[in-house]
């Protein structure tokens, strides 16, 4: 074993699997394994499963699934080595480098030099903010806004002061390659050479992430008066992407967990109002839609979403347009509208922390809130109603479950004043059936050997062989393969066998990296995941059965080429003669 897979396997060994994915999404016990809301794929049911004695997980919707290092790569987009670094570092294991391919190693290599440049500018930036001098006006912006000195320092606030070249000069001073920056989004090419600083005259707000917590992903600058551009963030990087960033997250991630809400707002300096007035479980979107992996990232750790946005108009729709994405996704969400024109941030700052949670506390669910100011937009006469209709009646048929769907046509039908039913058949022309089940089984049916369809004389012997793998020798004896169908399946029981023969001692669970095809890793992991069809009892008689089968198998499928041919028959008469079982070694150890 070269060092780094022994690495490898030493994380997984140390990695409580559970531990680690729990953190990200919320699990519950069932059974032997944990379950809950994928990660990756819109669900609102549990087809998430993760077995803490396989180390595996698998999804049994998306399919996606693997070990630990699977997970943190999904989950960050990060690629090997950094998962391989990252958990190293989670679990103080030491690696030592070396060891991936070179495409993987120098994207790798590229963000680690973002990370460190963002580090040293995020450094330069809060010197900024402490110098005597060129700091002084951005002190008083943030005393102004009521901005305390432990806000600043905990979110390490900053100054780029209004300079061309600040940054530039304390990046080359520090002997950083100028390139690395300019790909880090904080320096610019001139057009007739030379660099500039992107940020100028700008308070700063560094953005952390939620794969390394205290390291700087990008940087928010907002201008010290009225003058626009209001704020300029870090354009994309490989590490930095506006759409999917929660301000805060890294830090309101346990006030989120103890509360179960995620308190969400619009802005920077709306999410620092409120934690400096003590709420701890909000993030802040920064500026943008609220899209389905915010929500992903949000339902990993909280039950519900209590979205508190600006009371204009940009403010309501796009809580109305997140109404659809928390449905889709399955997580509970209502609305704040703040009176009186505030924001978040100057309600807080003017009516304080607990008048603030009085509103969160009466909070209407988002679909009530929806309905209203769909109604109300459409001034409350029937061509607004139809139009409300329209818009909110697809959202419904999309759902999957019955319950939910039907408890939101009882309120839609109360408050639009139309009969129930008039609803429902509204919804079944939209060519939907609407109670039909969902196709969300639920994870018990799924396992059950039943669901294999025609295939399930291969699963048969795939969960057999996975769950009682001493039967091993067996199966190979009585030449088994040939009752699998599915040539899937057939690699999987030949890799097992083959490994079986080579007297490596087979762990199912490790066998995945032996597939190339994502066809029969996905399969394996089912199985791993699944209960075994048989218990201790009930394998002998599974081994047997299928030995017969195996056997009538071969017989039949030597009388097809027998026809005609003496000395074929004759064999095949031994064999019958023989019977299921073939070796006498075999009819020893049974006897034992
Ligand atoms: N935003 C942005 N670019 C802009 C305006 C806004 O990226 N030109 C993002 C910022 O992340 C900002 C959020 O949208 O924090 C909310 O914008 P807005 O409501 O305009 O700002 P406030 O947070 O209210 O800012 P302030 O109170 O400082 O005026
Ligand atoms: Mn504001």
């Amino acid at each position: 074993m070269t060092s780094y897979e022994s690495a490898r396997e030493e994380i997984k060994r140390t990695a409580d699997i559970v531990e680690l994915i729990g953190q990200y999404v919320q699990l519950r016990k069932a059974g032997r394994n944990h379950v809950g809301l994928c990660p990756f794929h819109a669900e609102k049911e549990p087809s998430f499963t993760v077995s803490p004695e396989r180390h595996t997980f698998h999804c049994f919707g998306c399919k996606k699934g693997g070990d630990v290092f699977s997970f943190w790569m999904e989950y960050h987009g990060a690629t090997f080595p950094e998962a391989l670094r990252d958990l190293a570092e989670r679990y103080n294991i030491t690696i030592s480098e070396g060891f991936s391919r070179t495409e993987e190693k120098e994207k790798s290599r590229k963000r680690e030099e973002i990370y460190r440049i963002n580090e040293a500018a995020a450094v330069y930036f809060q010197k900024s903010l402490k110098d005597p001098v060129k700091g002084k006006a951005a002190r008083d912006y943030f005393r102004k806004r009521s901005i305390s000195e432990e806000i600043i320092s905990e979110f390490r606030l900053g100054y780029a002061p209004d300079e061309w070249g600040g940054l530039v000069n304390t990046l080359r001073g520090r002997n950083r390659e100028l390139s690395g920056a300019v790909e880090a989004g904080v320096i610019i090419p001139g057009k007739k050479g030379g660099h500039y600083d992107r940020f100028r005259g700008r308070v700063i707000f560094p953005i952390f992430d939620l794969r390394r917590g205290e390291k700087v992903v990008g940087f928010g600058g907002r201008v010290l008066d009225e003058s626009l551009p209001k704020y300029l963030n870090t354009p994309e990087t490989p590490i930095f992407h506006k759409g999917k960033s929660l301000y805060g997250l890294h830090s309101s991630h346990s006030a989120m967990r103890e509360t179960g809400r995620a308190v969400v707002v619009e802005g920077y300096m709306d999410f620092l109002a409120l934690r400096g007035h003590g709420l701890g479980e909000v993030v802040a979107t920064l500026g943008t839609a609220l899209t389905s992996d915010h929500i992903r990232k949000i339902k990993g750790i909280a039950g519900e979403a209590v979205m508190v946005f600006d009371p204009d108009e940009a403010g309501v729709s796009a809580v109305l347009k997140s109404l659809p994405v928390f449905l889709n996704e399955g997580l509970s969400a209502r609305a704040v509208e703040l009176p009186g024109g505030h924001d978040p941030d100057s309600f807080v700052n003017t009516e304080g922390l607990d008048r603030f949670r009085e509103l969160l506390e009466r909070a209407p669910f988002m679909f009530d809130y929806y309905l209203e100011k769909r109604l109300a937009r459409g001034k409350g006469d029937v061509e607004g109603k139809v139009q409300a209709l329209k818009e909110i009646l697809p959202v419904l048929s999309a759902l999957r479950s019955a319950a939910q769907r039907s408890l939101y046509i009882r309120r839609m039908a109360e408050r639009i004043g139309v009969r129930e039913e008039a609803l429902l058949s509204e919804l079944r022309a939209l060519g939907k059936k609407p109670f039909q089940k969902g196709t969300g089984r639920d994870l018990k049916e799924r396992s059950l050997p039943q669901a294999a369809g025609k295939n399930y004389g291969d699963l048969q012997l795939l969960n057999l062989l996975v769950h009682h793998p001493d039967v091993a020798s067996r199966l190979i004896e009585c030449g088994s393969t040939i009752l699998i169908s599915d040539p899937t399946v057939t690699q999987i029981v030949e890799t097992f066998f083959q490994k079986y023969r080579e007297n490596i001692s087979v762990s199912p669970e490790n066998l995945e990296n032996d597939f190339e095809s994502e066809a029969a890793r996905i399969k394996l992991r089912e199985v791993l995941v699944g209960r075994s069809f048989y218990s201790a009892g009930e394998v002998e008689q599974a081994v047997r059965e299928i030995e017969r089968k195996a056997y009538q198998r071969r017989l039949s499928e030597s009388l097809k080429m027998a026809k005609g041919d003496i000395e074929s028959l004759n064999k095949l008469l031994k064999l019958k003669a023989q019977g299921p079982v073939r070796s006498e070694r075999e009819t020893q150890g049974r006897g034992r």
